[in-house]
């Protein structure tokens, strides 16, 4: 398996990652780097399809988080010790780590969050409080997770600005012509999602920047489901603003990435005061630190963060143009798999997807889908997956999703298949 060695501005790719994709033997033997995958339940190994609620971790993620707390625990940026001194560089290492993986040009327009939700709140308490007034409008879309509504609803009702929503087609790919509609001389902002946790679909991010630049608009792209399963370079994508999770991207849970341009994020005010985000403080006055610690307030998840170095190290070595490649035939398979089944229908068929197939029967209801799912050793995610307009504008409260990460294989699809007839034994 040939090691990337990607930099800031040119992810670099070896002559395989160029045009295969995984080989079912390679991901037998990545398989093997996953514990959980071999959890034995009823004594089989669980069938785990939920990955984009959460993705499984490599041993070589769990190791670093175990060597890190073994002999390098202290806290950053602070002591004037040995472990402070390895455990500092190890976190800026990470940093460092994550900055080559998406692309970003600058170390210290890599901001540590809690995750996705964190970032996305970051900049609507932040650049949207100081930038965002009455009658003023932001852009989101109608395929959202409530992580990227919810924080420009508070938003707007604090200022009184307006939500603007890009509608879906009955394919679940956005209507354009209504964006470019919805942009004007009173938006603020475009947020969006790079890739739909509730339909898979792939957005045509690169088109909705650049109109919204046309107008002199800047774009935050939610990347929680992106990151995992495609190559991401936000410098490529001209994105202002790019948000991400950890533990979607088979690292630690607890932490993220907020990518900003510098020219933004030197403009906007600290998120949260305390610890590490100063440069001095006295009761009159307090000035703040430059980037990106003016943005992690208080002791960070270090240990996340050296994790989720390991993690992108992990990805960049198997490549992420072949992961890419490989999760597509494996959708493919899945959707005609689902399609063959009488009384399956699938939400979500855009013509770029990313590994989610979602799904409603004419005869159960998506819980009682999991809950036999569960039965066969099929882990789902059955409801609305946080995205309850989007469940809305396809008419269902509910649906079964089955999400794939790089590890899956034909055979769990086919276990996938097996249960939806188990569901038909069960209610047609
Ligand atoms: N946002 C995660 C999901 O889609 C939790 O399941």
């Amino acid at each position: 398996m040939a090691i990337s060695t990607a930099t800031a501005d040119r992810p670099a790719q070896s002559a395989a990652e160029e045009t295969e994709a995984l080989t079912p033997s390679e991901v037998e033997r990545l398989r093997l780097d996953f514990p959980a995958l071999h959890v034995k339940r009823n004594g089989k190994s669980l069938v785990y399809l939920d990955n984009a609620a959460t993705s499984q971790k490599p041993k070589a993620v769990i190791e670093r988080l175990d060597q890190y707390y073994r002999s390098e625990n202290a806290n950053v940026h602070r002591g004037m010790h040995y472990l402070s001194e390895v455990a500092t560089a190890a976190y800026e290492d990470a940093r460092k780590k994550v900055q080559r993986f998406l692309g970003i040009p600058l170390t210290c327009e890599v901001v540590f969050t809690r995750g996705t939700t964190e970032g996305i709140n970051l900049v609507a308490q932040t650049y949207g409080r100081k930038n965002v007034g009455p009658d003023d409008e932001i852009i989101i879309s109608a395929m959202e997770h409530h992580s990227n509504i919810v924080p420009w609803q508070m938003l707007c009702d604090e200022k009184g600005a307006k939500l603007r929503v890009v509608p879906v087609d009955d394919r679940g790919e956005l209507v354009l012509d209504e964006y470019a509609r919805l942009l004007n001389g009173r938006t603020k902002l475009v947020a969006v999602t790079h890739v739909s946790n509730a339909l898979g679909t792939v957005n045509p991010v690169k088109e909705i920047i650049a109109l919204a630049h046309a107008q002199g608009v800047p774009v935050l792209l939610d990347g929680a489901q992106a990151t995992p399963h495609l190559p991401v370079n936000v410098q490529a994508l001209d994105c202002d603003f790019y948000a991400c999770s950890a533990h979607k991207m088979f690292g630690p849970t607890g932490i993220g990435v907020l990518y900003g341009k510098a020219e933004f994020l030197n403009r906007m005010p600290p998120y949260q005061g305390g610890g590490d985000m100063i440069l001095s403080v006295t009761f009159e006055k307090t000035t703040y630190s430059g980037l990106p610690y003016k943005f992690e307030a208080g002791t960070p998840d270090i240990a996340g963060a050296i994790g989720l170095g390991e993690a992108v190290d992990y990805l960049e070595a198997i490549g992420m143009r072949r992961i890419a490649k490989y999760e597509h035939e494996l959708t493919q398979y899945g959707t005609e798999l689902l399609s063959s089944i009488d009384g399956v229908r699938i939400i979500g068929t855009a013509k770029e997807k990313a590994g989610v197939l979602s799904f409603t029967m004419e005869s159960a209801h998506p819980h009682d889908i999991g809950q036999i799912f569960n039965d066969c050793g099929v882990a789902i995610r059955a409801g609305h997956h946080c995205a309850q307009p989007v469940m809305q504008r396809f008419g269902v409260p509910a649906t079964a999703r089955a999400s794939l990460a790089f590890y899956n294989t034909k055979e769990d699809l086919d276990a996938l298949a097996v249960a939806v007839h188990k569901v038909k034994e069960v209610f047609d």
